[in-house]
């Protein structure tokens, strides 16, 4: 079996391994550091040593490569890893990036502070493409989703405040560059006044990835017990899988 480690900050990777299994089977270890998320607007330091206590974690597991499906820590730890862990690293945001790089017009990249600060979309498009890349760093949006109650007032509230560029210059394509935000998708589509393209990386790593395994077996560890992992695990994934509290990273 192909052993592929995964990991996040909290629950919002699921959303990349919900779109990974439906092409690739394998023997997944997904670990969400829900303990200490979010991660977004950190010191980097802080974010690369949380990186790589997670990465120490699945160590135990006998991992063939990992999937970094955590834009933040993508842009900020990818290097680190490989050259620490000698082992693949990919990192989610190359595969928001070759999606992107398919499709015309301009672009709005949603994600958290860190991942907006590092312009990795941005600089990687425009040197690309004769594009123009707005970049919003939708900072709440983490926190309301792990809460595990998502209060639909409140969302609005957020997203018409982060989606206000987008509605005003109809941007055609926008990035959900935070694996968070498909979580969301749908109110994200709702709040907007026109039909925009939402790129999804997660979709793009489900067929870049090719895994023919013939079981699929699914390992989730959460460094902690919350409301939301209670409420949304079951309703990210419809295929069976076993979960293990660390309460530790
Ligand atoms: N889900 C993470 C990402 O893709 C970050 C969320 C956070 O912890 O701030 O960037």
């Amino acid at each position: 079996m192909t052993r592929i480690g995964i990991f996040d900050s909290g629950l919002g990777g699921l959303t990349v391994l919900r779109e990974l299994i439906k092409t690739n089977k394998a023997s997944y270890f997904y670990f969400g550091d829900t303990l200490r998320v979010p991660y977004g607007g950190r010191e980097k330091e802080e974010i690369i040593s949380f990186a790589e206590d997670i990465v120490d974690y699945l160590e135990n597991y006998n991992i063939d490569y990992y999937i970094i499906a955590c834009n933040t820590i993508s842009v900020l730890a990818t290097d680190i890893l490989k050259e620490k862990y000698n082992k693949d690293f990919i990192p989610i945001t190359d595969m928001g990036l070759r999606a992107s790089l398919a499709c015309d017009g301009d672009f709005l990249v949603l994600g958290t502070k860190t991942t907006v600060n590092s312009h990795f979309y941005k600089n990687n498009i425009e040197k690309l493409k004769d594009a123009k890349v707005y970049e919003v760093a939708a900072t709440k949006l983490v926190d309301l989703i792990e809460s595990g109650t998502l209060d639909e007032e409140n969302l609005k509230f957020y997203l018409d405040d982060y989606l206000q560029i987008a509605n005003e210059k109809k941007i055609p394509n926008i990035i959900l560059a935070c694996t968070h935000y498909p979580i969301i998708r749908d109110s994200i589509e709702k709040r907007l006044t026109y039909k925009a393209n939402i790129i999804d990386p997660a979709s793009y790593a489900s067929k870049f990835l090719k895994s023919d395994d013939e079981n699929l077996d699914i390992n989730i560890f959460m460094s902690k017990k919350t409301t939301a992992t209670e409420n949304l695990i079951g309703k990210i994934l419809s295929s069976p899988y076993k979960l293990t509290y660390t309460e530790e990273v």
